[in-house]
């Protein structure tokens, strides 16, 4: 997969070198290019923004600018991937939808994502029309319900979740079966050695019995069903009617 991100800020990005994205780069199952917006902004202060217009708060990002980035960008990817490519353009952004499992488990089968990060109050809406016109696949992405000042830390996470997902990414790919979200439910508690251990207030605590069975059918059906009590207990919103996960979904 190539990653384009587009950002005025590129050494945001540095911690994508690191940890398992880093390696996944290295092993050349990912590519990911940084680029810095003000490349293409061609005053003698590289001016990316300006006061919007009809008066109000804050700067908003010249839609000049992104143009010509989208173009260069688009066409080194095209070098790289062939002149038909098309990346999915991800705008990080609060207003956009709430990015969920689901959608990291949807970009991770796609060849190409270039990130666009905002900073100010926003892009000049003629860049989301130009870009529709223009026939692009355009997605506005928010991690929460929540306002950061750009959509660098956005575009960590979303990677992180994404690329986590390509096949050969994660050493254990049985680890992502069972964690939380991926069946639509959030993960069963976990314990591991010692099975009785005294905690620092003296109390001692015991693993819970079952999981020293060695009986994986009783153990798969006692981790089923502290998956739905937790979920049922911490995010109810993810269960039905039914007590049954809303979007279960085999990964
Ligand atoms: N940019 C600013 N706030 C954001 C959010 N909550 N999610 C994604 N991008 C953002």
């Amino acid at each position: 997969m190539r990653i384009d991100v587009i950002t005025i800020f590129p050494e945001y990005l540095a911690p994508l070198e690191l940890s398992l994205i880093g390696k996944a780069a290295r092993e050349g199952l990912i590519g990911v290019h940084r680029h810095d917006l003000r490349t293409w902004a061609h005053d003698r202060h590289r001016t990316v923004d300006d006061s919007p217009l009809g008066g109000g708060a804050g700067m908003v990002m010249k839609p000049g600018v992104w143009a010509e980035a989208f173009a260069a960008v688009i066409a080194a990817g095209r070098e790289e991937l062939g002149p038909d490519a098309q990346p999915l353009i991800v705008f990080p952004n609060p207003a956009g939808a709430v990015f969920a499992q689901a959608t990291a488990r949807e970009w991770s089968g796609r060849d190409w994502i270039v990130f666009a990060c905002g900073r100010y109050e926003g892009i000049d809406e003629r860049v989301y029309e130009f870009l529709a016109d223009s026939g692009a696949e355009v997605a506005l992405a928010s991690l929460g319900d929540y306002v950061l000042n750009g959509g660098e830390v956005a575009v960590l996470a979303i990677t992180e979740a994404v690329v986590r997902l390509i096949p050969g990414v994660v050493g254990n790919a049985e680890s992502l079966v069972e964690e939380s979200h991926s069946s639509g439910l959030l993960e069963y508690p976990l314990y591991t050695r010692p099975a009785s251990w005294e905690d620092p207030l003296g109390v001692v605590r015991e693993a819970p019995e079952v999981l020293l069975s060695g009986n994986h059918a009783v153990i798969a059906a006692w981790r089923a069903e502290q998956s739905v009590q937790r979920t049922a207990e911490r995010r109810p919103d993810l269960l039905g009617a039914d007590g049954a996960a809303v979007e279960p979904r085999a990964l």
